[in-house]
């Protein structure tokens, strides 16, 4: 595990931020008596949070059980996510609200209301329940930015089926994987996406990934990019025809769900080369997200057209484009495609078009847009935009401060915002109305949160860098790992006795702001996605001309890691740029574009300890061109030196 404090800081900005007045003045929160409460007594917060914000069919009797690491919330409670998502409002008198402003890469809109939404899920949930689904089936989702995607998830959640989905962008063999695990029976896909002006073919890949799925029953296609498909004869059907079948009728009350119901799994990569499906349940999670999409946003419903610029595919899409802000009776909008199509504006044209107030994105976008140029920007009124956020990995106070000049105009808020598919919600994070900001940080512990850093004992440090920690259970917190419990247990919860290690470092300044660092375990940071270096080293010597393989992650300019392999061919086998291509590919295939290497290094041995442990630690060193420290561990140090010398020569892919 990587030294904390050998990690280069390029933090601990001076300047600060205090809240603009004009934001105060119609903040939620303006002060510190949020904070002063929960620290009374955080149960209690939270069982408070959860009764203002959602609406339950029958009360908990109990808050909170905590049998270390397993805990239970707000048990004995019952409640539907999509009935909270979508009906309350509805029979609120909200029907007419927008959900979402949807648009597609080709330039197609659609405005979907709270009411048009009931009834496209309450109708698509009997449609599952016509194919067999039944509570507590897995269903999984494979689907580009489109609204069908949604209406899949919130129908799932409607008679409680939980849902995995898996990002558009992931190869088949990941997909078959995960439904594997899942024992999914149904899989709903489409045709394909746009991207960049291209259709991605989607049900290609599905129908590769079920042949290798004895479980899966039924594959329901929504018709997108009018592309040939082939459709199976009893197994295959289309959305369309499904949905417009006259028995299919808009009555599907929900089921009551218990607070602790399985709402879905979401596969995400740990230190091994097996994804892990990580578990999140029903009451706390949907507290959790609505509170922080609330307060962490200041959210406005009457007003505000909210966008996160996430893919639904990943947990960011789950928690605050799906069930925060359709608890929360908020206005989205949705995008199917890439910010540079068909120019490098679109994204700006989109804040225009649709007055957006709040937007949520990542670092790596906010560098890209930096490259590009404050041009694109220019062509568009921006002026409707009140706060700023930022998710997926360290933020450069470069990075920040452009964000905060270029596309805030110098007048919103930035918040960063930490947290990660296990926490389910955001954890650390400013509340916009009362935190003063420093570029680059996370501030503080949100409201009910316990975070703490410790050192490489579990020592807690109060000023300084080590590890982060998690000091007590958070209502979204995952509930394990599906079908692994030991894994579980053995990942998050036995490093630290009683403590939950998120596997970031992290620093605290001298007034106790959290600065955090990237990840300290064998986890690639790439684009705001993770990526396990082991399970990219799997997929490069599952290749039949690979003797040994080791990637690590090496810090990039815009994706903020890039993945750099270090691969060690068989016997015979050419190394020249071709080989490096079709290795690339051959990852492409295994996991899926995110997961290609950026570089492919040649080399005849890999620097390893006399033990015979690959040293990342150099190979890290060598791609990121770094002095090398201390080597006299290895076994053979010249190794390194023809490392090196192969890595210069070797060019990058842009
Ligand atoms: C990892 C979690 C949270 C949704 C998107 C990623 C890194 C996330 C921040 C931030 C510094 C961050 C951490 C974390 N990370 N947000 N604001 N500052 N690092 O979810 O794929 O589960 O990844 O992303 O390293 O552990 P994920």
């Amino acid at each position: 595990m990587a030294d904390p404090a050998t990690i280069e800081a390029y933090y601990l900005e001076n300047r600060t931020f205090p809240p603009p007045e004009w934001f105060k003045q119609q903040a939620l929160v303006v002060d510190t008596w949020m904070y002063d409460q929960a620290d009374q007594d955080y149960e209690g917060f939270w069982a408070r949070q959860a009764a203002d914000l959602l609406d339950w069919s029958k009360d908990w009797h109990t808050i909170l059980e905590w049998d270390l690491p397993f805990a239970r919330w707000f048990v004995g409670g019952q409640l539907n996510v999509s009935a909270n998502c979508l009906d309350r409002h509805v029979e609120a008198g909200r029907g007419d609200r927008i959900a979402y402003h949807w648009e597609g890469e080709p330039g197609d809109t659609r405005a979907i209301t709270y009411a048009e939404l009931r009834d496209e899920v309450a109708r698509f949930a009997n449609v599952l329940k016509g194919l067999g689904v039944r509570k507590g089936d897995r269903v999984n989702i494979y689907m580009p930015m489109i609204p069908e995607l949604p209406v899949a998830m919130l129908a799932c959640a409607r008679i409680g089926a939980p849902h995995s989905v898996v990002f558009g962008g992931f190869s088949a063999e990941a997909l078959r994987d995960r439904i594997n695990d899942a024992e999914a029976t149904v899989l709903i896909t489409a045709d394909g996406g746009w991207r960049r002006g291209k259709a991605v073919a989607l049900k290609a890949n599905a129908d590769e990934a079920v042949a290798g799925t004895p479980t899966i029953k039924h594959v329901v296609v929504v018709r997108r990019t009018e592309g040939d498909v082939t459709m199976v004869e009893g197994r295959d059907h289309w959305y369309h025809d499904l949905m417009a079948d006259p028995a299919i009728t808009v009555d599907c009350p929900p089921e009551p769900m218990d607070a602790e119901d399985l709402l879905y799994l979401l596969y995400t990569s740990g230190t091994t080369a097996k994804p892990k499906g990580i578990m999140h349940t029903t009451g706390g999670y949907l507290t959790q997200v609505a509170f922080t999409h609330k307060y962490v946003f200041d959210l406005h419903p009457d007003t505000d057209v909210y966008w996160c610029a996430a893919d639904i595919g990943w947990v960011t899409g789950h928690s605050y484009i799906v069930y925060g802000p359709l608890a929360n009776g908020a206005t989205s909008v949705m995008y199917e495609g890439t910010p540079d199509h068909p120019d490098k504006d679109r994204w700006w044209a989109l804040v225009e078009k649709f007055r957006v107030t709040k937007l949520y994105t990542a670092p790596t976008a906010i560098r890209t847009f930096m490259k590009w140029g404050t041009q694109y920007l220019d062509r568009h009124d921006l002026s409707s935009l009140k706060l700023l956020g930022s998710v997926g990995e360290p933020i450069n106070p470069e990075a920040w401060v452009w964000y905060w000049e270029h596309v805030g105009g110098g007048r919103c808020p930035v918040v960063d915002t930490w947290w990660q598919t296990e926490t389910g919600g955001i954890m650390i994070s400013p509340l916009p109305g009362c935190t003063t900001l420093k570029p680059g940080s996370a501030t503080f512990p949100l409201p009910g949160i316990g975070a703490e850093v410790v050192d490489d004992k579990g020592n807690r440090v109060k000023v300084g860098g080590g590890y982060l920690t998690l000091t007590r259970p958070w209502p979204s917190m995952l509930r394990g790992i599906y079908g692994d419990p030991e894994r579980y247990r053995q990942t998050y919860w036995s490093r630290y006795e009683g403590r939950y290690f998120a596997g970031d470092g992290a620093k605290l300044d001298d007034e106790g702001f959290f600065w955090l660092l990237g990840r300290v375990d064998d986890v690639m940071n790439v684009s705001g996605h993770r990526v396990s270096t082991t399970e990219v080293e799997s997929a490069l010597v599952d290749h039949p001309s690979v003797a040994e393989a080791a990637v690590v992650g090496a810090r990039d300019e815009t994706t903020g890691q890039a993945i750099i392999a270090f691969v060690t061919l068989k016997g015979g086998e050419t190394a020249d740029p071709a080989h490096g291509e079709a290795l690339r590919r051959h990852v492409t295939k295994k996991i899926g574009p995110t997961a290609r290497p950026k570089t492919v290094v040649f080399t005849d041995d890999l620097p390893k300890t006399r033990s015979g442990k690959i040293m990342r630690r150099l190979l890290r060193d060598v791609a990121e061109g770094r002095d090398l420290g201390d080597t006299t561990t290895l076994a053979d140090a010249t190794v390194v030196d023809e490392i090196r010398r192969r890595a210069e020569a070797t060019p990058t892919e842009e």
